[in-house]
């Protein structure tokens, strides 16, 4: 095939990318900033995180992605086309990307990331499944006749997946991730402690004193709000018991996910798990203590896998150009006209 290939993770709250032979080339939040009155988009990626909760009435800064799948495509579209064209510039032949999506999704769904994606400036796109991407970038070798359960815990979406000879058994895709936890933290402040704060503060409180189980020492953190009577700005410290609490309701849902998985589990591929352990990657596999709290409930060894977030992109880096692999297992480019009967022209991002 012409052109290079690309991989991307499109996440629901970061994009990555990789190039065969040039590893991780880019990493930027899946944010846009553009004006409500003319459509113009005015910055992408980490400008426009930057803008967000900071934005005037006039300008609207959205995540594209929702959930794992495309929620808006025109701004999805705009979004991607902007990174591609950083990637590969005015390069003559088109890319081939190959991008990744929660592991169980409708045919609409996956289709309509193949329209964006080639909408976008990719020659040819495949789509794989996150769980299988993130499998072979904790370094698992997921072709043995063996189960493994991975539980990808990105912002949007807990991808939870039992894989054996290079495909998934068992999987299940829950709109219960990170991103939830930020909320439910937002929303805690403001019921519990008449504090109004934003979301980027929250997902700062998060990291630094989020926790999956009580922690033996409690810790805290201070962080900046307004009140919610006065409109004042405040300083208010909060503590990881509080913020735990606040997330408590949402985390067993994930636990409560992984066991139904394991219902749905035949006996065999279960001792293989048993046997292995469960392996955690996705941003949110970060958050103190949620390996030991799914080892406590399921009684199985559990690991977060090196490098969490850089999993599924690591794993689309490494099947990127191992074409064997790829038809081996079905993964098949389709150019745009395979997907929409039709080609579009290139479109100008700003
Ligand atoms: N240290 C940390 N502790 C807790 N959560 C964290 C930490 N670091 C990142 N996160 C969370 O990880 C999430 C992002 O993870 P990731 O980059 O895997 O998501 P994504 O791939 O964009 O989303 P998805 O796969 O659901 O579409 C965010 O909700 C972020 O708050
Ligand atoms: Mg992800």
């Amino acid at each position: 095939m012409l052109g290079i290939n690309i991989g991307i993770d499109l996440g629901t709250t970061s994009v990555m990318a990789c190039v065969e032979g040039k590893g991780i080339v880019l990493s930027e939040p899946a944010v846009v900033a553009y004006r409500k009155t003319t459509g113009k988009v005015m910055a992408i990626g980490r400008a426009a995180l930057r803008m967000l909760g900071r934005e005037p009435d006039s300008v609207e800064v959205v995540r594209p992605m929702k959930d794992g799948v495309v929620s808006d495509f025109t701004v999805t579209e705009h979004m991607l086309r902007y990174f591609i064209m950083q990637i590969c510039g005015n390069k003559i032949f088109k890319p081939n990307i190959i991008v990744s999506m929660p592991g169980t999704v409708t045919n609409l769904e996956k289709r309509t990331v193949l329209d964006v994606i080639t909408a976008s400036g990719a020659g040819r796109a495949c789509l794989i499944e996150e769980p299988l991407a993130a499998a072979i970038g904790a370094g698992i070798d997921i072709t043995h006749p063996s189960g493994v359960m991975v539980v990808d815990i990105g912002g949007g979406t807990t991808d939870i997946a039992v894989i054996t000879m290079g495909a998934m058994a068992v999987a299940s895709s829950i709109k219960i991730a990170g991103n939830m936890l930020t909320d439910d933290i937002v929303r805690y402040c403001r019921r519990e402690r008449d504090i109004i704060i934003g979301e980027l503060t929250a997902e700062e409180i998060k990291k630094r004193v989020g926790c999956a189980y009580l922690r033996r020492e409690e810790t805290a953190v201070f962080a900046k709000g307004k009140d919610y009577f006065t409109g004042m700005p405040i300083d208010f410290e909060i503590t990881s018991n509080e913020v735990y609490l606040a997330m408590r309701e949402h985390i067993n849902m994930i636990f409560e996910e992984i066991r139904n998985v394991f219902e749905q589990t035949p006996p065999e591929l279960v001792s293989d798990i048993v046997e292995e352990g469960i392996v955690l990657t996705g941003g949110s596999a970060q958050l103190f203590g949620i390996d030991k709290m799914i080892e406590k409930l399921t009684k199985i060894n559990t690991r977060v896998a090196d490098d969490p977030v850089n999993c599924v992109i690591g794993g689309i880096g490494k099947v990127l150009g191992d074409t064997y692999f790829l038809e081996e297992n079905g993964y098949l480019f389709k150019s745009r006209q395979d997907i929409t009967g039709s080609i579009t022209e290139e479109k100008e991002v700003f």
